[in-house]
Order: C-alpha cells, then sequence, then structure tokens
C-alpha cells in the first residue's frame, strides 16, 4: 500500500558498524558483516511498506583512507556478498543498482557489479541502489564534465539527467543511523528538497521498529519547498513582485 505519507524514496547512510562491533569487543569487519543482514532486512521492510527506491551508501569516496585492512576487508566483504545474495534478491524482485566511481575497483568487485546489474535488470518491485565509491561532490563533477562533453547548455535539468541517481526520482526521506548529524557527501545535489531523519540506532540493530519511527516522522513534516504552508496556486515568477 502506497500513500502520500509513505516517502517513495527513502536514502539511508548506513552509519555505526564498527561501534556496534567494538561494543562487543569485536573486529570492525564483524560489524560490517552484520550490516549486510540489516540491509537485507532492510530492503525486505522498505518493500513490505510499499517504498519503491532504496538508496543506500556502503562505501564513500572517503572511506579509502581507512586502515588498509578495513579496506580490503569491505572490499572482499561487497564481492561475498553479491555473489551470495544476488539470487534471492532476484527472485524478490529487486533491481540493483551500483552507483559511483568505477574505476579504481578491482576486477573481482567490478564482475560481480555487472553480473548483479544484469541479472536484476528487468525487476520492477523496488530498486536499490548501492552508493559505492561514492561521493555527492564526485557525482556533481562527474555529471558537469558530461554535461560539457556533449556540449550542453549548464542548466539544472541537464545536469541533473548526467547525475548517478537521473534514473530515480529524488530522495523524499534520507536517514542516517549510527547518532551523527552530518551528511558526509552524500546526496549533496538529490537531497536540496529531502526530509531528514537522524537515528541513534547502530545500523546493524536497525529494524523494521527503527524504520517505521522514520516514516512516522516523515509522514507527519509539511513539505513546502520554499512556498508557504498551505499553498496551492498562485506562485509568481521571480520578477513579478518587484
Ligand atoms: C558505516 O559504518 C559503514 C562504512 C562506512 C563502510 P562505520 O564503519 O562508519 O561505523 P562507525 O561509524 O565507525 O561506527
Ligand atoms: C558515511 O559514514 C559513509 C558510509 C556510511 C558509507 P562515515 O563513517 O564514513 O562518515 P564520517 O566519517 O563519520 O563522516
Ligand atoms: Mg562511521
Amino acid at each position: 500500500m502506497t500513500n502520500k505519507s509513505t516517502p517513495l524514496h527513502v536514502a539511508i547512510v548506513m552509519d555505526g558498524n564498527g561501534r556496534w562491533a567494538s561494543k562487543r569487543f569485536l573486529p570492525r569487519i564483524a560489524g560490517h558483516k552484520q550490516g549486510v543482514d540489516s540491509l537485507k532486512r532492510c530492503a525486505r521492510a522498505c518493500d513490505a511498506r510499499g517504498i519503491k527506491v532504496l538508496t543506500v551508501f556502503a562505501f564513500s569516496s572517503e572511506n579509502w583512507q581507512r586502515p588498509q585492512e578495513e579496506v580490503s576487508g569491505l572490499m572482499d566483504l561487497f564481492a561475498l556478498a553479491l555473489g551470495r545474495e544476488v539470487p534471492q534478491l532476484k527472485a524478490d524482485g529487486v533491481q540493483l543498482r551500483f552507483i559511483g566511481e568505477r574505476q579504481g575497483l578491482s576486477a573481482r568487485v567490478l564482475k560481480g557489479i555487472e553480473q548483479a546489474e544484469a541479472t536484476t535488470a528487468d525487476n520492477r518491485k523496488l530498486v536499490l541502489n548501492i552508493c559505492f565509491n561514492y561521493g555527492g561532490r564526485w557525482d556533481v563533477v562527474q555529471a558537469a564534465a558530461r554535461v560539457a562533453a556533449q556540449g550542453l547548455a549548464m542548466t539544472e535539468q541537464n545536469l541533473s539527467q548526467m547525475m548517478a541517481l537521473a534514473h530515480v526520482p529524488d530522495p523524499d526521506l534520507v536517514i542516517r543511523t549510527g547518532g551523527e548529524q552530518r551528511i558526509s557527501n552524500f546526496l549533496l545535489w538529490q537531497s536540496a528538497y529531502s526530509e531528514f531523519f537522524f537515528s541513534d540506532t547502530l545500523w546493524p540493530d536497525f529494524d523494521e521498529v527503527a524504520l517505521d519511527l522514520a516514516i512516522q516522522s516523515y509522514a507527519k513534516r509539511e513539505r513546502r519547498y520554499g512556498k508557504v504552508s498551505g499553498q496551492v496556486d498562485g506562485a509568481s515568477t521571480p520578477n513579478e513582485s518587484n
């Protein structure tokens, strides 16, 4: 069931895996592993609630600066999880898309990405965008470069069409788990009018109850897009009022 209080597109900064592991005296990678299960649960829950697009931040442009052991652990886990989870995701009607810079990724990871996208391309139930080696600034720059390369005018519309998430509408709701209240170079362009929800829950613990809290908060918001409360029409053009 979908209604206007249900966001069509939810985006999530899946933060807090390392702290989840540290609290249990486990290596950080154990938190990332648990994070994969949390993502599977979250995708199912989003689908059950009528959400059509889920975009998650899995690895940022800046995350390469982490200790080499964690970076290689994350790359291994990503490739492994792709190989293991794609058949079920395909069966569940999930379309997987990978958003981010592909240059610099290993041949193994690239192969996993390409196979996952090809296998699930015809699915329509839920679009799951996985932002991997992604940065909002990278996205704006790559879009601008493509606009310029094609000799197009540098307009908002042309730039939007070249952005990495051009295949889906902008996110209605952006959730960040793990207690930090910052964007960390996530969807800088696309979140211009998103509603934000910050959850203290660490990502591996983020369950249906935590998701429903975010959706309930979203449902109470009034999205004004720069207009005034309750305004239906009568918008003026920039020069009309002066
Ligand atoms: C988010 O969890 C996952 C990635 C950035 C890959 P973190 O690894 O940032 O976990 P914390 O924030 O250190 O707890
Ligand atoms: C943002 O989390 C990136 C991902 C969740 C993939 P970080 O843990 O990297 O962000 P900061 O360093 O706290 O800003
Ligand atoms: Mg973090």
